[in-house]
């Protein structure tokens, strides 16, 4: 955007000068008249109360009183860097999004973040990191909005409040900060065993990555492709770094908490000041299209459960660079709106049920974070394409609408003469069949099993990285007040494997139980250690 020039009715607005750049020779109020003394508020004389008629004083005094706005209620803690992505074409058979084409290169601005500490606090703590993606293209804005883990810990939106309320700090004392060392949390975990797979995760390597460059991104759920000949593909989105996977040991993740609780958002930073730029490949992995949604017995549709790679190997096509560091940390790294419903042509959802939650929660709780309806006007949400969307009026509505009928088709101002055909470039949802079927509030069978994965995980594991594994469930478990929390949760380890179970019993001082379901069968799938592994590079 240029300097302001130009007012609402064309009228010019006076120097010409940028506002934003918020220079020139004199400092002046918001509303332009220059002030002579910033330092000293007006008073009956110097030792004097002070004047009400002080517009200056209470304008900056009021506007400072106002300067926060609410953290994101998870995700608070993150970092942001602009880039450019490149589409290799590979991806044109099963997607025809024109951001994927051939040598189409995107702008786009991805935010890093942890999810349950507030916004000040420490970057390397053991937790899940967000992996989020917009790329500005010219069919409209699409956002990969993904995690550094590649599966989650439940299985339908309507228990993400309670995951989050239990992770979150205790309500009582507010500790602790931003970890799982805590009751609730493994409260929560021991008793939604779904959660098993992801805790395991969390509680492996990839809970404490070495940097924001080295970590991996996963689109979790399953989304579906649409070819330019209306063919359908289901598809997992992954990012692999260039610079391979690292994590840090949990001394040094200790360590960076009190000596550079800054130590990823810096890292970001620095590296891209320098001048080396961080890469990622995104790949997919593509199953058929069948109306059961599965693939080597895998439910696709639930986000517990990931498929190996070596049954799916992920197949490149594209390559993000991050080019950019932010200028402004509050207007873009802060205001920034991510949303999983921000699709464009050729990439749709499926009907995973965590998925259909989030389609609501993030623009409902943006309305809260930003204050009203109309963030997509702030210059980081700003779509790069044209937009004619009818929007009118609202809180904090910054553009000066024309035209007398926001409505279409109109016959007064031809404001919309046209909606674009499904042939012209519009988004039209796949014409998926609904499977006859009533109401009920119930999960399907396939979402029962929740052990196998973890177990397979778990197996797949080096020593030292069981080692790793034993020592982080000991340390967070070893938080918690409450017995029982911690016997349940040895309960659900018994269920993965007797040795991670004894293991973490005997850290604990406390006896090992047996499984309460049969083990999963007890080789580990070669492809599961895969998972994640290094991009050659
Ligand atoms: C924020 C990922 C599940 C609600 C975020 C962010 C990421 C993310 C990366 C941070 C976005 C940013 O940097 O601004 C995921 C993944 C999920 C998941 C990968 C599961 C696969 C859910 C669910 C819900 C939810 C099930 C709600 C039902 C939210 C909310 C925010 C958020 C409310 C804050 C957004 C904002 O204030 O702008 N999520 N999330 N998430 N997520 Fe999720």
């Amino acid at each position: 955007e240029g300097p302001e020039t130009v007012g609402p009715t064309g009228q010019p607005t006076g120097s010409g000068q940028d506002r934003r750049a918020q220079g020139g020779p004199w400092l002046t109020t918001a509303q332009g008249t220059r002030l002579y003394d910033t330092d000293h508020s007006l008073k009956a004389g110097p030792r004097g109360p002070v004047l009400l008629q002080d517009h200056h004083l209470r304008e900056k005094v009021m506007h400072f009183d106002h300067e926060r706005i609410p953290e994101r209620v998870v995700h608070a803690r993150g970092a942001g860097a602009h880039g450019v992505f490149l589409g290799y074409g590979t991806a044109t058979e099963i997607c025809k999004a024109g951001f994927l084409a051939k040598d189409v290169e995107t702008p786009v601005f991805v935010r890093f973040s942890t999810v349950l500490g507030s916004r000040g606090s420490a970057d390397t703590v053991r937790d899940t990191r967000g992996f989020a993606t917009k790329f500005y293209t010219d069919e409209g804005t699409f956002d990969l909005v993904g995690n550094n883990i590649p599966v989650f810990f439940i299985q339908d939106a309507v228990k993400f409040p309670d995951v989050i309320h239990a992770g979150k700090p205790h309500p009582d004392r507010e500790i602790p900060q931003a970890q799982s060392a805590h009751d609730t949390f493994w409260d929560f975990v021991s008793l939604h065993t779904e959660a098993a797979h992801h805790t395991l995760w969390n509680m492996s390597d990839r809970g404490i990555p070495r940097s924001y460059r080295m970590m991996e991104g996963f689109g979790v759920h399953t989304f579906r492709m649409v070819s330019a000949s209306g063919g359908t593909a289901l598809v997992k989105f992954h990012w692999k770094p260039k610079l391979g996977v690292h994590s840090l040991v949990w001394e040094e993740a200790q360590l960076l908490g009190g000596v550079d609780p800054d130590f990823h958002r810096r890292d970001l930073f620095d590296v891209i000041e320098a001048g080396a730029f961080p890469q990622w490949e995104l790949g997919v992995q593509v199953f058929p299209d069948t109306p059961e949604q599965a693939f080597e017995g895998i439910d696709l549709l639930d986000s517990t459960k990931l498929v190996p790679e070596e049954l799916s190997p992920v197949q490149p096509i594209g390559l993000l660079t991050l080019t950019a560091n932010t200028k402004n940390f509050f207007a873009e790294t802060e205001q920034v709106a991510f949303h999983v419903g921000h699709l464009v042509p050729g990439i749709d959802v499926t009907d995973d049920p965590l998925l259909a939650g989030r389609l609501f929660s993030y623009l409902d709780t943006q309305i809260t974070r930003l204050g009203g309806p109309n963030f997509a006007q702030l210059p980081i949400n700003r779509p790069h394409t044209a937009v004619n969307d009818m929007l009118r009026d609202g809180m904090h509505q910054t553009a000066v609408h024309t035209g007398v009928a926001p409505y279409h088709p109109n016959s007064l101002d031809g404001g919309c003469p046209f909606l674009a055909g499904a042939q012209t470039g519009a988004y039209v949802e796949t014409p998926v069949a609904v499977p006859a079927a009533s109401k009920v509030r119930e999960a399907p069978l396939s979402y029962a099993d929740h052990f196998t994965q973890p177990r397979q995980f778990w197996l797949s594991m080096s020593e030292p990285e069981r080692e790793h594994i034993v020592a982080a469930y000991t340390f967070e478990l070893g938080k918690c007040y409450e017995q029982t929390v911690k016997e349940r949760q040895l309960g659900v380890l018994a269920n993965i494997d007797p040795v991670l179970c004894a293991r973490v019993a005997e850290g604990l001082g406390l006896p090992a139980p047996e499984a309460a379901v049969p083990l999963a069968d007890p080789e580990p799938s070669p492809a599961l250690s895969q998972v994640g592994g290094a991009w050659p590079v």
